[in-house]
């Protein structure tokens, strides 16, 4: 055991996750004692429950594993089966319910020593359909004669010249759900609904800045902690259709640069990575086909992943335990660190 972890207190949000429950466990087999948060209370008990198959590149105790009921419904801050962990189902953008959280921690557990924010995503009802301008934008709908036009407009690179993928052994991610064919083309840019647009880069914004700051301060009057933002691909360049999320996914790399200043003198390192394209339930709809390929978006992803294939929650960890860890990372705040297979090094010509 890494004394750095031994009994701290690690908040994890978005825990109920596809990447953070894979980190809330790994933090939980380094020793800390984990609250697990989100909005829903099923999934993080999920967490709890998952089987010792599913964990099987991580150094979890099986024994710890088996002694969680699956029926347990803990409250807020609850105490759970398992003694390393606690349930708490919060809105990491309701400030007051954060601070309430963040009140119990202290008094059940004490002050927090690292916090994981990655609480985030996407809405479909803030990605447009089509991936630039088009005729249709000046109506506002869709009319006959348009589409031949749209058509061109949904062209990106590599779209419509993708090669039959040589990826085709290496599909395990998407293999393992239901995706679906890309919506067609209906919606442009114009179309979006601002109050989705607002959600979107809400919870990938205040989601992040809300918990810093009330689990920061804690942080600071114990005398120190750490804290890992996420970041994305969208961070450097955005992706088409998903202009709030790239928005707010840049934004996290300046806040991680602007609190790390703030905070080195409390001895609060923040910093943060950047996934590259790793399938959650949601992504999995955009980037593969029902029957387990690639969609189009899928293989132009892989056209530029050098090392031709998704991540897994288990590539980040390695990653996640550096940077959190006082010892091996006591010089290193303010940086964003991808975990990409090499997509950002690849120009894919
Ligand atoms: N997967 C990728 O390829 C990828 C790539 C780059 C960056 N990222 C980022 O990495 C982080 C984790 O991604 P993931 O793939 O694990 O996503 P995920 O599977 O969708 O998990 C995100 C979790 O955040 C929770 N959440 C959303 N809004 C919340 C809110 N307002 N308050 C509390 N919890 C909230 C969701 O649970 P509830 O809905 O129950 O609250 C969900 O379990 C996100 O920030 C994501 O943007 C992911």
């Amino acid at each position: 055991m890494n004394p750095q972890f031994q009994d701290k207190v690690a908040v994890v949000t978005g825990a109920g996750g596809t990447l953070c429950s894979a980190i809330a466990k790994h933090l939980a087999a380094l020793g800390c004692k984990v609250v697990l948060v989100g909005r829903t209370r099923e999934k993080l008990e999920k967490v709890l429950a998952l089987p010792c198959e599913a964990q099987e590149n991580l150094a979890l105790p099986c024994e710890a594993q088996d002694r969680v009921p699956g029926a347990a419904a803990p409250g807020v801050g609850e105490s759970t089966p398992d003694p390393r962990f606690l349930i708490a189902p919060c809105d990491v953008t309701d400030e007051a319910a954060v601070q309430a959280l963040a009140e119990r921690v202290l008094a059940e557990w004490g002050p927090c020593r690292f916090l994981v924010n990655g609480a985030g995503g996407n809405d479909p009802a803030a990605m447009p359909t089509r991936l630039r301008f088009c005729e249709a934008d000046l109506n506002g709908r869709l009319t006959a004669g348009h589409h031949e036009k749209l058509t061109a407009c949904n062209k990106g690179p590599g779209s419509a010249e993708s090669p039959a993928s040589p990826h085709d052994g290496r599909l395990s991610a998407c293999q393992r759900g239901t995706g679906s064919a890309e919506p067609p083309a209906s919606r442009g840019f114009f179309d979006i609904d601002m109050a989705a647009f607002r959600r979107v880069l809400e919870i990938n914004t205040l989601g992040t800045v809300i918990p810093s700051r009330i689990f920061g301060l804690q942080m600071a009057r114990a005398g120190g902690g750490s804290i890992l933002n996420f970041a994305s691909m969208n961070t450097y360049r955005p992706l088409t259709r998903v202009a709030p999320y790239a928005m707010a996914k840049a934004g996290i790399a300046n806040w991680t640069q602007f609190f790390a200043q703030y905070m080195a003198p409390a001895h609060v390192r923040v910093n943060a990575v950047a996934p590259g394209f790793m399938v959650n339930e949601r992504s999995r709809k955009y980037l593969c086909t029902p029957d387990g390929g690639l969609s189009p978006r899928g293989e132009q992803v892989m056209a530029h992943t050098p090392m031709g294939r998704f991540g897994e929650a288990e590539d980040l960890l390695g990653c996640v335990e550096w940077l959190l860890d006082d010892t091996r990372a006591a010089f290193v705040t303010g940086i964003t660190v991808p975990v990409d297979g090499g997509f950002l090094a690849s120009a894919g010509v």
